[in-house]
């Protein structure tokens, strides 16, 4: 028996007022096991992101709820709701919100720090090793290519160990080359910690590399389908 992590409940988000109402997201619910690598996938401004954002806690829903560990996550107060932020999820952005006046190894080590906790030199090694960039490590984002500033963004998230991974679009400044190793990185870690995850991509290679896909339009979700060896099936 899978455990639940995720439960979203009814979750509504509409952005402005008016005629210039929009709902971007339009009554999602759904939940995710520990451990499961799902796919979010749909057309551009089908509410992806937004999705993410609330489930980041960097965002709050209209209506709806959700638990993570069966955890009321909008029901904190504020102070709570940061350590939530800290500790539970590690987010990748879409436009990476790196610290521009932080270097590479520094951006990643910030919320570690921020959390009062020492930054273990190995374990930082190992990720930079592994990102493939250790001769960056002192650059400043500025310095940095899209895709070098992709994977500090990776890093930053990936280090702080959290049960929860949300990726938006990790790959999306990538070649074909890097995205699969990118992919290949976050899996290992989804083993190794049995983290959840949940990643935003256009791409249908990425997409089917993960356990499960879900595809939103216009604010809805449309398809559920895991993936697997007897090919896809719906949930
Ligand atoms: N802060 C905001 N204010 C007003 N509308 C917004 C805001 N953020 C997003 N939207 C709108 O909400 C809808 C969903 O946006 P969202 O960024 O979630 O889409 P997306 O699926 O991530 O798209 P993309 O694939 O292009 O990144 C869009 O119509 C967008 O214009
Ligand atoms: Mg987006």
């Amino acid at each position: 028996m899978t455990m639940e992590l995720l439960r979203i409940e009814n979750l509504c988000k509409t952005y402005g007022k008016g005629e210039n109402e929009v709902k971007a997201l339009d009554n999602v619910s759904f939940t995710v096991p520990k451990g499961q690598m799902a796919a979010v996938v749909g057309p551009s401004g089908s509410g992806k992101s937004t999705l993410l954002h609330i489930l980041g806690g960097v965002d709050r829903p209209t209506s709806g709820k959700v638990y993570l560990d069966g955890q009321d996550v909008f029901a904190q107060n504020a102070k709570n709701l940061a350590i939530f932020r800290r500790r539970q999820v590690g987010l990748i952005y879409q436009f990476y919100n790196l610290i521009p006046v932080l270097n590479a190894e520094e951006n990643i080590t910030l919320p570690v720090i921020m959390d009062g906790r020492k930054p273990d030199a190995k374990q930082l090694e190992g990720l930079l090793e592994m990102l493939g960039i250790k001769e960056r490590r002192l650059h400043l984002p500025s310095q940095l290519s899209g895709g070098q500033q992709q994977r500090v963004s990776i890093g930053r998230a990936l280090f702080t160990s959290p049960g929860v991974i949300l990726a938006d679009e990790p790959t999306g400044n990538l070649d074909s080359k890097s995205s699969a190793e990118i992919i290949e990185l976050l899996r290992k870690s989804n083993r190794e910690l049995n983290q959840t995850m949940l990643i935003i991509t256009h791409d249908e290679n990425i997409a089917l590399k993960c356990d499960r896909i879900i595809t939103i339009s216009d604010g809805k979700i449309t398809a559920d389908r895991l993936t697997g060896q007897g090919g896809v099936q719906n949930v």
